[in-house]
């Protein structure tokens, strides 16, 4: 109970001083509830914009990857590198130490694993929300295959995560898959992004393609790109300064930093394109200095 002895009257309102009344930084989600806000300023940084994510998730479904065969030497000496960790439940609790700062985002389905023929077919959840309060997530992230016969499935489990996130103002990661009969073109990021936001996805995890402006200002909410398949430091810092100049609000990047020669620097590198303004050639100069 509050002591009222020596209790002091408020008379200071400040009645010349008019509320703040910006809208929220992060593209398309003004509208979100305060956790959500909270949870989306933990990835995007107020001062940037933007998000580094380092996705260490590939063993869902590849099993032990290389730069990945250790889990728990590979990815702390990163974690001060970047803003988010986006991985699977089990790989956070064994081997991510608990008193790291750092947003995580939490992989919420399972998919065909590469020991089946057609990987777009067969994907569930792998865990609902509670399980991402238990874990202290600031995002759920979920695979789809639009164009795919596992388009539906997948879109189910994108709808219910994000009726199930927003109760609790967790946001949803929806992840753009591409199928083996889909090609990586324009059209097909167009649409698939585009659905993704329509379905209610407050962030959109995709390629980067040729005319990505147009991808990116077609989608109404942020796209952070992906990696993909290991490519020369240069070419990878290359594509991300690339994508954030044309409006990707960061990466979510895995194997090109995982696997590069020095990780660390990588990480740091990508940090500095994406957070501070460095061409790509400034980055990877910054790099070759590093390593
Ligand atoms: C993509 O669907 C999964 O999140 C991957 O595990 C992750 O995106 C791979 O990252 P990268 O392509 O940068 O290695």
């Amino acid at each position: 109970m509050a002591d009222n002895e020596g209790f002091k009257a408020s008379k200071d309102y400040h009645l010349d001083v008019l509320p703040k009344q910006e809208g929220f930084y992060v593209k398309g989600l003004d509208h979100c509830d305060w956790g959500m806000k909270n949870r989306l300023s933990r990835m995007f940084s107020p001062r940037s914009g933007n998000t580094v994510m380092l996705a260490f998730d590939h063993g869902y479904i590849m099993g032990s990857t290389a730069g990945l065969e250790r889990l728990d030497l590979a990815i702390p000496p990163l974690i001060e590198e970047v803003d988010v960790l986006m991985a699977m439940r089990g790989a956070l609790r064994s081997c991510i130490p608990p008193q790291m700062d750092k947003a995580v985002c939490m992989r919420v389905t399972y998919d065909a694993s590469v020991a089946k023929e057609d990987m777009t077919v067969g994907s569930g959840l792998s865990a609902d929300v509670q399980n991402a309060v238990m874990m202290n997530a600031c995002c759920m992230a979920v695979q789809t295959f639009i164009g795919s016969e596992g388009e539906s499935a997948s879109l189910e489990n994108l709808c219910r995560t994000i009726d199930a996130g927003t109760r609790f103002g967790i946001p949803t990661l929806g992840v753009v898959a591409v199928g083996k009969q889909m090609a990586r073109d324009t059209k097909f990021f167009l649409l698939a992004t585009r659905i993704l936001a329509e379905m209610g996805a407050h962030v959109v995890k995709s390629y980067y393609c040729e005319d990505f402006e147009k991808v990116a200002a077609a989608c109404p909410v942020p796209i952070v790109i992906a990696g993909g398949k290991k490519v020369p430091e240069d070419e990878a810092l290359n594509m991300a300064y690339r994508a954030v100049s044309e409006g990707a609000r960061g990466v979510d990047m895995g194997r090109n930093i995982f696997q590069a020669e020095n990780p660390k620097m990588m990480a740091r590198a990508v940090g500095k394109v994406v957070h501070e303004g460095f061409t790509d050639r400034q980055a990877y100069e910054f790099y070759c200095d590093m390593k």
